[in-house]
């Protein structure tokens, strides 16, 4: 028999960016967004940098500044920059743009001074916001505030890792108390398999990762309906989890031997009482085992599912399991706005947790979609040329910003990374 030939690429895929009104306002929101953020800081907490992952708050403030600086503003007939050293010192990866100051040093520079990098983001504003933008400005201005929102996130992950190193537990943000709900019995969700589409193709903003939208065959799977609790990851843990190794694959025990895991990232364990406490943004505080687990690796989540008896599952499963979900949950504006903790909190009625919790880690290895091709120039750095040694990551967490969030979204960090708000939901084959 003869297969069928592709007809057709499903939801049209060119579309057209809001307009450049809209974004502007759009801009000056996010834009305020990042200060928002930062109101709590001192600017000693704004120049740390605990590892060569995580950057300082000041960087993030100078980097996002740097991007619109340098794709917007730059091109514009008649622009000079006041500060042509932040080219090289606020680029963070670009080779097409030119040098980059060591990532791993970012942390060793007292200038330029909070101060600075303020003024610097007030001059880019008030440039931005004046100039007479041409029509194509529109979707590097999109690129743009996407991008100052994936640093939002950063600078809440990266500023965490670095407190947590004070034997002081600063406090990022104080809460409201938090409820003490319990978690909801974990429920499988079955879907059928079969042909079926993934990625993005339709309206709104997506990034070049998520196209194009093409078909996947998947089997029939089951999809858990929240994700696993600290009190689910704990029973691994008393399992002696951290200490078998016929759970983990080869790089992960490697990982557990190297960096003496034995939990998640920052929980620590409090022997006189027999109970694990965890830093958190607001301090050091107990784990509550009807939280979703936060902070584990790939390997730990992957280890976790082989132990439960079940494994993680693929994008694609994500993807079609969640793609006519609502994009709601407690994004990190309505957490901070509500005063309650930038942390992820229990699954409570109907919620499946799809967003507004932990990242969820997938099996699929971080790579292109059949046909997807880098943007040309500069910006076809952004995504591209990270597809190795990655794994994807889906859904959203605490600490993104609302209107970041979509079922086609990858996020992708390398699989032993544990700094950013990761957890797990497990999956199974079959009905
Ligand atoms: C998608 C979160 C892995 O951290 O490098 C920031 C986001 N891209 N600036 C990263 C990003 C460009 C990216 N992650
Ligand atoms: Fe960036």
């Amino acid at each position: 028999m003869t297969f069928a030939p592709p007809t057709s690429d499903g939801p049209g895929a060119v579309r057209p960016p809001p307009s450049l009104d809209a974004l502007l306002d759009r801009y000056r929101s996010v834009r305020g967004f990042s200060r928002t953020l930062c109101e709590t800081l001192h600017p000693e907490d704004t120049v740390l940098q605990s590892m060569p992952d995580a950057s300082p708050v000041r960087w993030h403030l100078a980097h996002t500044t740097w991007f619109f600086e340098t794709f917007l503003l730059k091109p514009l007939p008649g622009y000079r920059s006041p500060h042509p050293a932040f080219e090289t010192l606020f680029n963070s990866y670009y080779n097409t743009v030119g040098e980059q100051f060591p990532r791993a040093q970012r942390g060793l520079l007292s200038r330029p001074t909070l101060d600075e990098v303020m003024a610097y983001r007030s001059h880019v504003d008030s440039t931005l916001l004046e100039a007479d933008l041409p029509a194509n400005a529109a979707s590097v201005l999109e690129i743009g505030v996407n991008h100052e929102q994936q640093h939002q996130e950063l600078i809440l992950t990266d500023i965490k890792h670095a407190l947590s190193l004070n034997p002081l537990g600063p406090v990022f943000r104080e809460p409201r108390a938090s409820s003490t709900a319990t978690a909801r019995q974990a429920r499988w969700i079955s879907v059928a398999g079969g042909q079926c589409r993934i990625g993005h193709g339709g309206p709104g903003f997506a990034y070049d990762n998520e196209s194009p939208r093409h078909r996947v065959w998947l089997d029939d799977f089951q999809i858990a309906g929240r994700l696993v609790t600290c009190e689910e990851y704990g029973a691994f843990i008393d399992d002696g989890g951290y200490r078998r190794p016929e759970f983990w694959l080869s790089a992960g025990w490697q990982a557990v031997q190297q960096g003496a895991w034995k939990a998640p990232l920052y929980w620590r364990r409090d022997d006189a009482a027999q109970a694990w406490s965890q830093f958190t943004l607001a301090g050091p505080r107990p784990v509550v085992g009807a939280e979703p687990v936060t902070h584990v690796s790939y390997f730990e989540a992957d280890a976790y599912a082989r132990w439960a008896g079940a494994r993680l599952p693929t994008e694609a499963e994500w993807e079609v399991a969640f793609a006519n979900e609502k994009v709601q949950g407690a994004f990190a504006d309505q957490r901070i706005a509500s005063r309650q903790a930038i942390h992820p909190g229990p699954a409570t009625g109907a919620d499946r947790q799809a967003y507004g919790e932990a990242w969820q880690w997938t099996s699929s290895a971080y790579s292109a979609y059949p046909g997807y091709r880098p943007p040309a120039g500069a910006l076809g750095e952004y995504n591209g040329k990270f597809m190795c040694g990655s794994f994807v990551l889906r859904g959203a967490s605490c600490a993104t910003p609302s209107g970041h969030a979509r079922a086609t979204y990858r996020n992708f960090f390398a699989p032993d990374a544990r700094w950013q708000f990761t957890g797990l939901r497990l999956a199974r084959d079959g009905e």
